[in-house]
């Protein structure tokens, strides 16, 4: 039978790729998204891909929505903790309720959607956690002060989940993507963008494509000992 995926914030931009890119691996994949539903609809109707509801900064709405996506799908074997926000401020500017929101979000989120399905990884004995971080949790980031501190714990959390499930089958690896041409990169000013570009050797931005693949690999059984990792897919920008 399918191995069963849940990629959150899996509707659009580098979740939306992952969750093709999966779909087309042969796995079953539930996506989750916050608030668009108008873009959630057309992906599923584009896609095929069954979408979910529900804000990954609430633990018991993450229970419930996955408890859901488990009685429609089946038990989830992998999860792609994806759904991120920015609230991007000078430091001086940002305001609690900006390190709020994307701490609840980018962090609390990752415990509120891999709590839930860790119990069931460890019965069966198998399971792929992969969290997505960024470049700028391990470099750090102008304007960024909330969002850097949210991917850097992602790595300290994929560090620990990989010592206490690695003994149960499960993986759990880290995807740092650079800058990639989604929505979120684009709300960046024009001119720092421009400027941003100039940065990475590459020259240009990263297609949400090319850290899909990352995820369908680290999900795969070639990738089995492959466990608290962080793969950098970054266009040469920076290395750790
Ligand atoms: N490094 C150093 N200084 C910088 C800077 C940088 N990267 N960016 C801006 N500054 C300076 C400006 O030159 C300006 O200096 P002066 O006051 O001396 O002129 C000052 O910082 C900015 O002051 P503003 O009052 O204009 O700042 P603002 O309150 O309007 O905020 C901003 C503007 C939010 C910082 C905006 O420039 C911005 O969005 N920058 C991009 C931040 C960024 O790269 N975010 C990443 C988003 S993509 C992502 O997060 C995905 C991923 O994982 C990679």
């Amino acid at each position: 039978m399918a191995r069963t995926a849940l990629v959150t914030g899996g509707s659009r931009g580098i979740g939306a790729a992952i969750s093709k890119a999966l779909k087309a691996k042969g796995y079953t994949v539930a996506a989750t998204y916050a608030g668009n539903d108008e873009a959630a609809a057309k992906f599923t109707r584009e896609t095929g891909i069954k979408t979910y509801k529900w804000n990954v900064a609430d633990y018991d709405s993450s229970k419930e929505g996955i408890a859901q996506v488990e009685a429609d799908l089946g038990p989830i074997d992998i999860v792609v903790a994806n759904a991120g926000i920015t609230r991007d401020a000078p430091f001086h500017k940002m305001t609690p309720q900006q390190w709020k929101e994307v701490i609840d979000t980018n962090l609390t989120g990752v415990f509120n959607t891999v709590h839930p399905v860790w119990p069931g990884m460890r019965e069966r004995g198998f399971g792929r956690i992969v969290v997505i971080s960024s470049i700028n949790g391990q470099k750090g980031q102008f304007a960024q002060v909330n969002y850097a501190a949210t991917k850097a714990g992602d790595l300290g959390i994929v560090k620990s989940l990989a010592q206490e499930g690695a003994a149960k089958g499960i993986t759990a690896n880290a995807v740092c993507p650079g800058y990639i041409a989604t929505e979120m990169v684009m709300a960046v000013p024009e001119k720092v963008r421009e400027s941003i570009i100039g940065m990475i050797p590459a020259g240009r931005l990263g297609e949400p494509e090319e850290i899909a693949r990352c995820v369908t690999f680290l999900v795969s059984d070639d990738a089995s000992f492959i466990n608290g990792s962080t793969i950098s897919a970054n266009g040469a920008q920076f290395f750790v």
